[in-house]
């Protein structure tokens, strides 16, 4: 297994490679219905896909519906968070004319096949020793751990290897998914067509923004700590959401991540929406203190995001489009899992 700095170092050179041969990659991704999505999601991955798609790359999302059962109790919101989930894709500009297939997991019925045949390729150590896994359990504080928590990851590896995906955009805590997936497909390839490989060993892409801390400064942004900007939140909820943001004593404002953790995230937002290098904001705001640095990260937020909320407030006018994307979505992913699946089946000698 690569350390992470090989990682961060091959996934540096994928992305030159892409650039030069968009159409020789393949990209899959996906998340789970659990919420709809915030600015660490924005900067972390969705902008990240979006440029990927626009640069004329296939590009696969998985919704992940069967993977929110390994760790809520409940699923009553799974339907409108597939939904929110495909409008927020849509606004931050994963546009469904290009060579995008948004599906729900739960759709294609022959990527699941591919788990049986999956499932007896790795042992039952490793997927208890999953680091992800294990800290997943910890956080929801699971009385008892469903099988299905253990699994995942396996058809995580479905997700990915149905559609021969090759580039997998994701954030560190994925990374041993995608190694149990690349260790997946070498064993299926040895064992059952050495010859004609059926799968790729995908990489990771990792994402050039560190993951975006929230409006507590030091915590990740995520919906759980309520610290989070959501796209769908209004511009005053935005507003509300950084007067409440903890700063310091210390009127005058520096950019200062090591001492100043949370007044530097503050001004590390602003830099992402404007682009402006933090220490320039820091030294423009310097005495007016930490009002205005409010006053410029809600407006900064608000105006960065407009055209993404005006774009959502659009198209949560029409759920019948939305509702196609995604059936349209489905029947390419079918499409590709029937054939994939027909393969597998013939390398496993079980045609008849
Ligand atoms: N496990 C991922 C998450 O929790 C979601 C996911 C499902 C995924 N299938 C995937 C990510 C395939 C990358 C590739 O966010």
């Amino acid at each position: 297994m690569d350390t992470y700095e090989v990682t961060v170092q091959k996934s540096l050179k994928l992305e030159q490679d892409i650039y030069a041969n968009p159409k020789k990659y393949r990209v899959l991704t996906g998340d789970r219905p659990t919420g709809r999505l915030h600015l660490g999601h924005y900067f972390g991955t969705l902008q990240n896909r979006a440029r990927l798609a626009n640069l004329g790359i296939p590009t696969f999302i998985v919704i992940a519906d069967y993977q929110v059962l390994t760790d809520h109790d409940s699923y009553k919101d799974i339907s409108e968070n597939i939904k929110q989930l495909t409008i927020d894709y849509i606004s931050s500009g994963i546009d469904p004319n290009k060579d995008v297939v948004i599906f729900p997991h739960s759709y294609v019925p022959e990527l699941n096949q591919l788990m049986l045949p999956f499932l007896t390729l790795v042992s039952n150590s490793e997927l208890s020793r999953n680091p992800t896994v294990k800290e997943e359990i910890n956080a929801a504080g699971l009385k008892s751990v469903n099988a299905g928590m253990y699994t995942y990851p396996i058809h995580q590896a479905c997700d990915i290897l149905f559609c021969k995906g090759d580039v997998v955009p994701v954030g560190k805590d994925q990374l041993p998914h995608l190694e149990m997936t690349r260790t997946i497909a070498r064993r299926f390839n040895d064992r059952y067509c050495k010859k004609n490989p059926i799968f790729p060993e995908p990489q990771a892409l990792l994402s050039k923004t560190p993951s975006v801390a929230g409006l507590d400064g030091f915590q990740k942004m995520s919906k759980s700590r309520n610290n989070a900007i959501f796209l769908s939140s209004t511009e005053d909820e935005t507003a509300k959401l950084v007067k409440k943001a903890k700063t310091d004593s210390e009127r005058f404002i520096t950019y200062d991540p090591v001492n100043r953790e949370e007044v530097s995230n503050l001004l590390s937002l602003i830099s992402l929406c404007t682009n402006e290098d933090p220490k320039d904001i820091a030294q423009r705001i310097g005495d007016s203190g930490a009002g205005m640095l409010k006053r410029e990260l809600t407006e900064s937020l608000n105006e960065y995001l407009r055209p993404i909320r005006e774009k959502r407030a659009q198209l949560e006018k029409d759920p019948e489009y939305i509702r196609s994307v995604l059936l349209n979505g489905v029947d390419k992913a079918r499409e590709l899992a029937q054939s994939t699946l027909s393969e597998v089946r013939e390398a496993m000698n079980m045609v008849i």
